[in-house]
């Protein structure tokens, strides 16, 4: 590994395959160089030369820099690092800057504007899988006896020319992580979210590529902001281009005016933004993310375990002989974690009472939980408990006792959304109601997991300060709520957390950094769960997606699918099941246990091993694997989502694998074989799901295997070893 500084003023942080290179040479803040794929420390020392391009007609005299913090000081005219003012004025800083590099991953700068009273502390910390994490904040230094509103504290990064095609997600309820791509032009391509969480529709991952980029190929740049409020990802291309570079992508905390005001001495501190670079598409982006994930502090490497959840077994129908009995045939099938869900606390006996009455119901459990949790502990699973502790009905004790804990305007309720009002969880009181009602049972019950929901966007989220009425108050409120979490979570340290929020609506790596998993969506439709979960794992790793066997004909759809298809889909991630079992038949049972026994037996792969998606022509099939961080084992899901524009497949090729060894290729057959629309089936089928046949990495990577014409809605598992 070269020298972390190859000459005084210039500053490289490189981890695997990717670098950053800042120049300080200049006066202001310093400038970036350079983004993406490493380079040798000859190029990187010639960087300079680069740093300057032509000056053309009609335009700044001299060539400019695009800054680490960029602003029209530098003469950068579009979305600025930094936004603020003091009462109108202070409002174009001048940054005096000094740049520490404590190793060849981590890079300091600070910049203050004595004149203005402000002060930015930036740091770029890059981990040793690729991804790399600024944090900001901004410090009113007190030079200046005034308040120092903040409008913006951005983190944004260049792009080249060639990344040219955009990437981002969107969606509703029950559908989403839907992708959408086009032409990078010139403007703004924002993403903006005002929910007060992350949203249904958030994009997850702004990705910027090479034309054409996919799964297994392109160069491909992209931005994550690990925030749970509201927030904005943006790429930005002005005709003049970004200092010698194309565009620039990034984002941050989206502000509402006047919500981050700092009185002389404080400081406001944005929440991170994660960039990450691949030379091999968006696959080479999700190694990097996952892989950084599990290396993280305080993450979940014991096996996950199979979850039953009783929410569309038995909705607000919690009754203590029907769920002891759901939890025998859970049990006998292989289930090892049940979930209670709404419903079982206050008067919440439907969506519009009770929320907010953290107390067992002694109407619907009058001997309390005990009976059942004592019940799923004696059959060896583990207990977890839904709750929704940021939210009240208004048909509530706790509205009753404390009106005053609602969020929201001097002048009235905001409008309802699931008749329920936001609790403002930035009121001490309120927050310490919550960390006691929910730390008292978890106590009480020996609970091990909760599911923690978040079923409403907040609309007119402003709060009645005590010196300011309607204060905006998002972001005091998703402060609020991590510290809850992490008071909860340093009290029960071995609790685990889901992040719930109407399905998948608080889904990013702010919520991840103090949960275990994340509900995917609400739908268990697998058609749709398929796609909404191929996406969710640009950023998410399989272990901290739920993904649940829902009942056959799906509640939110009412599609009707093949058990054995619903399985292969809930494979796919942190499996469970939602679903009254004690209507299953004797078959359901057995497929169900053999389906258990067969993500026993895979998670562990499943569940460390790098994700890989094959680009195929058309969204008709899908095929995508795992594979072991060594390419020795691999397991790869063919999903037929609908009919093909082709009578067959033909030779499609497995991505990943190692080209210089031999696979054994097994079809598992535990879940039962797929409907086909073929007269016959390929040569290799038979010999595959009876014992297996070998076949040359070569081969499977680069010719492919003639896949069989899967009916609509079916699928398979090939297992490599
Ligand atoms: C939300 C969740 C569901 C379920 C219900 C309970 O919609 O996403 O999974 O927990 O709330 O009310």
């Amino acid at each position: 590994m070269s020298a972390v500084v190859v000459t005084p003023h210039l500053h490289v942080l490189r981890a695997a395959g990717t670098a950053l290179v800042v120049d300080s040479s200049t006066a202001g803040m310093p400038r970036v160089l350079h983004w993406g794929a490493d380079l040798p420390d000859d190029a990187v020392a010639q960087l300079p030369l680069l740093a300057s391009g032509p000056v053309p007609h009609s335009a700044l005299d001299e060539s400019w820099p695009l800054t680490v913090l960029p602003s029209p000081a530098d003469g950068w005219l579009g979305t600025p690092g930094f936004a603020g003012h003091r009462g109108g004025g202070t409002a174009a800083p001048r940054w005096v800057a000094s740049v520490d590099q404590a190793s060849e991953r981590e890079l300091v700068v600070t910049g203050e504007d004595a004149a203005s009273g402000v002060r930015v502390s930036l740091a770029w910390r890059l981990d040793v899988h690729g991804v790399l994490r600024v944090s900001r904040s901004v410090t009113n230094t007190g030079a200046i006896d005034a308040a120092l509103d903040v409008a913006a504290l951005r983190a944004l990064l260049p792009l080249p020319v060639r990344a040219s095609e955009v990437l981002d997600l969107t969606g509703r309820w029950c559908r989403e992580r839907s992708p959408q791509r086009s032409v990078l032009g010139d403007g703004t391509h924002l993403r903006a979210s005002r929910r007060g969480r992350t949203g249904h529709d958030a994009t997850l991952l702004l990705a910027v590529g090479t034309a054409g980029f996919g799964f297994g190929h392109g160069e491909v740049w992209a931005t994550h902001v690990a925030w749970s409020g509201n927030h904005e990802h943006l790429v930005e291309r002005l005709p003049e281009g970004a200092g010698m570079h194309r565009a620039v992508l990034g984002g941050g905390e989206l502000l509402e005016p006047g919500e981050v005001r700092l009185e002389p001495g404080e400081s406001y501190a944005a929440p991170e933004v994660v960039f990450v670079h691949s030379t091999d598409g968006l696959d080479g982006l999700s190694r990097r993310l996952h892989r950084s994930q599990r290396a993280e502090p305080g993450y979940r490497h014991t096996p996950r375990p199979l979850v039953l959840n009783t929410w569309e077994a038995v909705y607000f129908e919690t009754d203590l002989a029907h769920l002891t009995e759901l939890a025998d045939v859970a049990a006998q099938v292989g289930v090892e974690r049940f979930v209670l869900d709404d419903g079982w606390f206050g008067g919440r006996r439907h969506d519009r009472a009770g929320l907010g009455d953290w107390w067992v119901s002694p109407q619907v459990w009058p001997e309390g939980l005990g009976p059942l949790v004592e019940h799923v502990h004696g059959l060896g699973m583990e207990f977890g408990l839904w709750f929704e502790p940021e939210m009240v009905n208004l048909d509530s004790d706790l509205v009753r006792e404390h009106p005053d804990w609602v969020l929201g305007p001097a002048a009235g309720h905001p409008r309802e959304w699931r008749h329920q009002q936001v609790l403002d969880l930035a009121n001490p009181a309120a927050a310490a109601h919550v960390v006691e009602r929910v730390s008292a049972l978890v106590g009480e019950y020996a609970i091990d997991f909760l599911k923690w929901d978040h079923n409403r966007d907040l609309l007119e989220s402003v709060r009645r300060d005590w010196d300011r009425t309607d204060r905006p108050a998002t972001h005091l409120q998703t402060a609020a709520f991590y510290a809850v979490l992490d008071e909860l979570r340093r009290r029960h340290p071995r609790l685990e957390v889901e992040s719930c929020a109407s399905g998948g609506a608080r889904v990013d790596l702010g919520v991840l950094a103090r949960t275990d998993r994340v509900w995917t969506s609400d739908c268990n439709d697998a058609l749709e769960r398929a796609r909404i979960q191929r996406w969710t794992g640009l950023l998410v790793p399989p272990e901290r997606m739920g993904s649940h066997i829902g009942p056959p004909r799906a509640h939110t759809t009412h599609r009707h699918l093949d058990l054995s298809f619903r399985a292969l889909v809930a494979l796919q991630g942190h499996a469970g099941l939602e679903w009254d079992l004690t209507t299953c038949d004797a078959q359901e049972r057995q497929v169900l246990a053999a389906w258990a026994g067969l993500y026993r037996e895979l998670r562990p792969l499943l569940h460390s091993g790098d994700p890989v998606r094959a680009d195929l022509p058309d969204d008709s099939l899908v095929v995508q694997g795992t594979v072991a961080p060594d390419r020795g084992e691999a397991v790869f899901q063919v999903l037929s989502l609908e009919t093909g524009p082709a009578a067959t497949p033909g030779l499609v090729p497995l991505p990943g694998l190692d080209r210089d060894r031999a696979y054994r290729v097994r079809v598992r057959t535990e879940l039962g074989e797929p409907a086909t629309v073929q007269a016959s089936a390929p040569d290799w089928w038979s010999a595959a799901t009876s014992g297996g046949l070998e076949v040359s990495g070569a081969l499977l990577t680069d010719v492919g295997l003639p896949l069989p014409v899967l009916a609509p809605a079916q699928g398979c598992l090939l297992h490599l070893t």
